[in-house]
Parts: C-alpha cells; structure tokens; sequence
C-alpha cells in the first residue's frame, strides 16, 4: 500500500503545492522575472567556457578554494562595484555571498530573529512590502510595525514616532528592514535626507538597519543616493544586494555585506557546504569587463517596457487607474478605483492567464486591496499589451470599471 505522508506531516506546515508546475501564465505579470532578450547569453557562455579551462579543476573541492564566503575574484569585483554604484567602501572579508539574495535575508533573520528567543522579536518594516519578506516575516513569531512609503522612500518622521512609542513601552526592534532604492512594491527612490534622518534615528535608538538593495542598479538615470552602508558611520547596515535584476534570477547569486561582527554569525549558520560556484566564477569573469555596459542596455530596455506598459494601462484604463512613474526597476504600483477588490481581480484574471499581485500580497495593512503590482521586465510588448487589454475587460466584467478603454465605451 502507498504510504500517506500527510499523516507525518505537521499541519502548522505552509499548504503544500496543489499539483506540480504547469507553465507561466500568457500574460505573466508576476513573479520579478527579467527581460529575456538583454540576457547577455553569448559572452555568458564565453565567460563559462574560459573560466572553466582555466579554473575548471578548482571544483573538485567545495568553495573552490576561496572558503565559505563564496568565490574570491567575485567578492573583489563587488568591492569595486560596491564603490562606484553606491559609494560603498568594504573589503571581500565584508562579503558573504549567498544563493541569491533571499538566502541572505533568511540567514539574517535566522541571527537577529532566533526562533528560540526568550522575548518576542519585533521588526520595523516598510508598509508597501516585497511579497517574499512578508511572508517570512508571518511565518515568524515576531511583531511588525509598518511605516508607510511616500515618493522620498519610507516616511522618517512616522518612524521617529513609532522607535519613540516602542521605547516607551521598553521594545528595541531587532532591525529596520527597507528597500531604500528602487522600493518593491512602489518603485520609489528614498532622498537623501531621509536616509541620514533613518540613519540618525538608528544610531539614536542603536538599532541595525537591514537594506535590501535588489533593484539599486536599475535606475534610469543611471545614478543613484550613496547606500545607507555608505553613509553610515556605525557599520550598523546590513546591506544585502543580488544579481537576479541584472543578469539573470536563475543564477541564484546574491550577498550580504556587512560588518565582519555579523558576517562571522551568518558563516556560522549558512551551513550548506557553499552556495553554487560555477555561477560565481562566471559572473565574476563576465562582469569584469562587461557589467556596465550590459547595465546600460538592459536599463534602455526596461524602461522602453514600462512605456509599452503605462501606455497600455492609460488606453484601457484612463483615468480608473493610478500610479506614480517609477524612476527604475521591474514593476508598476497601481491604484484602481474604490470598489474594486484586487484579491478578487487577481484571482479571477488568473484563471483567464493574466498574472497580477494582488495588493494584500505586498502590504502589511493599509488600503493596499486597492492595488495591484503589475512586473513588465519579462513579457514582451505585444504581450503586456495583449495582457493589459484583457485585464482591463475582466475588471470591467467583475466590477463595472473601467467603463472606457481605448476611446470606447465598454
Ligand atoms: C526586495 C527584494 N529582495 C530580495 C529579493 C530576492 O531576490 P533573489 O533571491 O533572486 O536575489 C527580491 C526578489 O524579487 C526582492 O524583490
């Protein structure tokens, strides 16, 4: 008789996958993916076969020789990447690498939010949130206090006043946790005002701050704030960064930098034998001579994406949608008219191949069950065409807006 696993399997478990993957969506509008035609695959594939003939044996052994924190040359070039993108000054001792960035942010949380903590953590989060920290954050057994985001990043003053509330009740949060250049979801750059007045409160309630930097290179015009790690003076950052949103996610290559005090716990936990190394070595040999340029045009590429995009949006939509054009980055942040239910929406487009993030996936509280999060890196601009028109009809379907789309009448 077959054995029945869900009888050993314990139900505070996540809910397990219903069925096996089937394919993207048509219209795939989730998920964070990239642009598909600016993956440098050709001088990828040079990369890989001259890294491998020359250091090809050096995988014989785990870490191939450069120990646990990840592939040397690859932690060097983020030295000199680090320096001129964000201002950062740091050492390849400083850099941990990971398998992508979330790994990095699970080893993070795995050392400032131990699950077996005799007090109750509590985090300071942006309210407009990346789906995949919140998620992780529920799964923890720690409080979340939400500040919100406006068009200078997260709102400082509103943080002066919650530390100020939490110290008053004896809390000191664990970290603040932000998204600073190019905030997921509303594309946001933080000013650099805020980010001395975020650093200042840190330093004055000795808090860590945890940036997550994932899309900071995705900036149309081409610069960006210097990163809270370069403009703190206390190596209280953590600053944890990826090459999903520049080359390629299915790398799985990210890192944190950090002061070695944190690096040297994080090592201590990342106990995986080392994260995959031929990644590492190619990206090291290919981004040493190209990175930049390869920026440049992936960056051209993207926003030519995001026009096709808000194009379609304001054909179909007109004035029942709202959004903020994001200086950079991979996805939309729009607002539909009250009354309509985006969980709902999301749920219902799916079921006709468009993907859409609801807004409640990527909010903490707030009236985020107004937005949805629409990513254009992937598809192409037939297809975010396409995938918007429709969009647009079945939300007129469900909830009788938009009424005109395309100059028409519905
Ligand atoms: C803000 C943010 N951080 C981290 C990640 C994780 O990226 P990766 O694990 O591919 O490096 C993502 C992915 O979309 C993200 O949006």
């Amino acid at each position: 008789m077959k054995f029945d696993f869900s009888q050993v399997l314990d139900a505070t478990l996540p809910a397990p996958q219903a069925q096996p993957w089937n394919g993207f969506p048509t219209y795939n509008f989730v998920g964070g993916h990239n642009d598909a035609g600016s993956l440098p695959v050709d001088k990828i594939a040079d990369a890989c076969h001259r890294i491998l003939m020359r250091e090809g044996a050096t995988l014989a052994t785990y870490s191939v020789e450069s120990g646990p924190q990840g592939y040397l040359p690859l932690r060097e070039y983020l030295v000199k990447k680090l320096d001129k993108y964000a201002a950062m000054q740091c050492n390849p001792d400083n850099i941990l690498l990971t398998s992508g960035s979330l790994q990095a942010i699970d080893l993070i949380n795995s050392a400032l939010l131990p699950a077996n903590s005799s007090t109750r953590p509590t985090v300071i989060v942006e309210e407009s949130n990346y789906g995949g920290v919140l998620t992780r954050l529920r799964s923890l057994n720690i409080d979340r206090v939400a500040i919100s985001v406006d068009n200078d990043g997260m709102q400082t003053d509103q943080l002066a006043t919650k530390l100020a509330d939490l110290k008053a009740k004896g809390v000191k949060p664990a970290y603040i946790y932000t998204i600073p250049t190019v905030h997921n979801p509303t594309g946001t750059i933080m000013s650099v005002q805020r980010r001395q007045h975020l650093i200042d409160l840190a330093v004055e309630y000795d808090v860590p701050i945890f940036e997550d930097e994932c899309y900071a290179d995705l900036v149309w015009a081409g610069t960006r704030p210097p990163a809270l790690y370069a403009m703190d003076s206390t190596a209280r950052v953590i600053h944890v960064g990826s090459f999903s949103k520049t080359i390629a996610p299915a790398l799985r290559v990210g890192y944190v930098v950090a002061d070695w005090s944190l690096i040297g716990q994080l090592l201590s936990l990342k106990n995986d034998a080392g994260s995959g190394a031929l990644e590492q070595m190619l990206l090291a040999e290919y981004c040493t001579g190209h990175f930049d340029t390869h920026l440049a045009a992936l960056n051209v590429n993207l926003q030519q994406k995001l026009a096709t995009l808000t194009t379609a949006i304001d054909r179909e939509f007109g004035t029942s949608a709202e959004y903020i054009r994001p200086p950079g980055g991979i996805f939309l942040w729009v607002k539909l008219p009250d009354g309509v239910d985006t969980t709902v929406l999301a749920e219902r487009a799916g079921k006709e191949g468009v993907a859409v993030n609801p807004g409640v996936e990527w909010s903490l509280e707030g009236d985020s069950n107004r937005y949805i999060r629409i990513c254009f890196a992937n598809p192409e601009p037939g297809i975010i065409d396409e995938g918007i028109t429709l969009l647009a009809q079945i939300c007129f379907r469900e909830f009788g807006v938009p009424e005109v789309g395309g100059n028409l009448l519905r």
